[in-house]
């Protein structure tokens, strides 16, 4: 038995698998729905539901309260259709373009710029190439079947001159794989993934001005955005935003640095939240989101990307739409939930 969503106000409809969730339909399907965990922990796929039934599975009250659920938002990572849809959710163009592949990689370089960051450089078979849109992710396949994310660091067009992706991994004590990624991991190991995912990647129809947020490993796919801006020469003023606890965590801070003084639209704010004597830091310090508010008190002609912990991403959020009049729509985000979110 299948079900049949329609999505407003674009019109698109797509079938759902009875017990499909009508996320995992649409991805399926190649429908650019919005989304990011895929596992009830962001928020990010929220939509509404203007008509028919459908059964919610678990889910993070912070990524869908009560209240929104009374007032008929769905979260469609984890809703499956009882009956026909109708659903109301902005569409992201270019979502579905690239076939999404499960095959096997091949770690070919571990690099460690800072105590708890791993770099990954990961081959592919017979040197193939990945096709994605920068900021999007691959999932690692575990042994138990559980899967993790990671965002690309390199922008897909780096694939020409250095096959292969670049993934860059923080170190969760107790994590599952992160705990093997800084233990038993070495190089030429194999792994299985997934990809790519995603709905977080630049916006080209826009030229609006851009805030760049990342805390941690966010940089990642903020990396492979502006390794994309330079390749299609997009000249957007851009300012990149990098939160971190100490100056060692600003593991690519060179890279970073290099970029800004190469690139006359953009500019780079690193930030500090814990900076040590040690660090003799004489930069910006405090949260980074705020930061972004101090410079930027009217942030309603922006486009914002923010990518990184959680907490940063849904305090950037609450408080550039509230404070800073960023219209909701213009904010774009993967928050890196994992399994200490779902608890
Ligand atoms: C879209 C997306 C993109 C991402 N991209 C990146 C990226 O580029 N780089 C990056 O570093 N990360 C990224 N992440 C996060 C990443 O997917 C993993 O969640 C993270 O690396 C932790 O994986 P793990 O298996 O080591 O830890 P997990 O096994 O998920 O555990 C995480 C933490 O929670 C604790 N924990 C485990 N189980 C429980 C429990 N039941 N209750 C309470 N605590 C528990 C563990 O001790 C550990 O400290 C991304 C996440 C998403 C959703
Ligand atoms: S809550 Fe649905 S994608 Fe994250």
């Amino acid at each position: 038995m299948t079900f049949t969503v329609t999505v407003q106000p674009s019109g698109h409809t797509f079938t759902v698998e009875r017990d499909e969730a009508v996320l995992a339909a649409a991805i399926r399907q190649g429908v650019g729905l919005p989304y990011g965990c895929k596992d009830g922990a962001c928020g990010s796929c929220k939509s509404r539901l203007k008509d028919g039934r459908v059964i919610h599975g678990a889910h993070q009250l912070k990524a869908l309260s009560p209240a929104e659920e009374e007032a008929g938002y769905i979260l469609t990572c984890c809703a499956t259709p009882q009956t026909d849809l109708v659903i109301e959710s902005r569409e992201v163009v270019g979502a579905g373009q690239f076939p999404i592949k499960k095959m096997p990689c091949r770690v070919s370089r571990i690099d460690k710029p800072a105590p708890d960051v791993a770099v990954l450089k990961l081959q592919l078979p017979a040197n193939d190439r990945l096709q994605y849109h920068a900021g999007q992710y691959v999932e690692f396949i575990l042994r138990d079947g559980s899967r993790r994310s990671y965002s690309m660091a390199n922008a897909p067009h780096t694939q020409e001159t250095q096959p292969g992706i670049e993934l860059h991994i923080r170190h969760m004590p107790g994590g599952k794989f992160t705990d093997h990624v800084f233990g038993a991991m070495k190089e030429k190991d194999i792994l299985r993934m997934e990809g790519p995912f995603g709905s977080f990647f630049l916006r080209e129809d826009s030229d609006k001005p851009i805030v760049l947020l990342a805390s941690g490993t966010g940089f990642a796919p903020i990396k492979a955005i502006l390794e994309h801006m330079e390749h299609k020469a997009l000249a957007r003023p851009t300012v990149l935003y990098w939160g971190c606890r100490r100056r060692a965590d600003l593991y690519l801070d060179d890279w970073a640095q290099a970029a800004a003084a190469r690139l006359p639209w953009l500019r780079y704010v690193p930030v500090l939240s814990e900076p040590t004597a040690e660090d003799a830091w004489s930069g910006r310090t405090g949260f980074v989101h705020q930061a972004v508010m101090a410079d930027w008190p009217d942030l309603s002609g922006h486009q914002v990307y923010a990518c990184g912990a959680p907490v940063m991403v849904e305090s950037a959020r609450r408080d550039f739409v509230a404070h800073c009049g960023l219209p909701e729509d213009e904010f774009y985000a993967d928050a890196f939930t994992s399994e200490a979110d779902k608890h």
